[in-house]
């Protein structure tokens, strides 16, 4: 499946913001299918390890105690050129940056709070999928 799939999270700050369905609704109409879909809430450990790639940066702690503050959705979206689209059609990290109709520029509000997560590589599509899905939790 490399190349044709990616994954998301919708972060707490949209969680909390109601902003969930929009933004689904926003992935679906570019063309992204649905492969596996949860709710869910990390534990700080969880957070840890998911952005351990970023565990020497300033900003990890913040970024790890954010993750874990409230309900996420993770999902695994399918599509051709899934890692490229996705990060095109959620824009720049800071929000403040991203093209106008980007998920980003939508509903995040700062560089901490963007409102979704998106793979940045098919490698790290499929680690960060492996992550939260099991192969019972996946369409095929
Ligand atoms: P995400 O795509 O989830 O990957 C790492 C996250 O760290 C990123 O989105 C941002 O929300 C967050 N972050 C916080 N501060 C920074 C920063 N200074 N530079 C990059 N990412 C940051």
């Amino acid at each position: 499946m490399t190349g044709k799939q990616t994954f998301t999270m919708i972060k707490p700050d949209a969680m909390a913001n109601g902003d969930m369905g929009n933004i689904i609704q926003a992935i679906t109409d570019a063309g992204f299918k649905c492969k596996a879909l949860k709710l869910t809430q990390l534990q700080l450990n969880q957070a840890e390890a998911f952005y351990e790639i970023h565990n020497e940066r300033p900003f990890y702690n913040d970024l790890c105690d954010f993750m874990s503050s409230g309900p996420i959705i993770a999902a695994i979206l399918e599509k051709d050129n899934a890692v490229e689209d996705f990060r095109k059609l959620i824009g720049a990290t800071d929000p403040l940056k991203a093209d106008e109709n980007t998920i980003r520029n939508r509903w995040g509000t700062s560089l901490s709070y963007n409102a979704v997560h998106g793979s940045d590589s098919d490698e790290n599509a499929i680690r960060e999928s492996n992550f939260f899905f099991s192969e019972i939790e996946r369409l095929q």
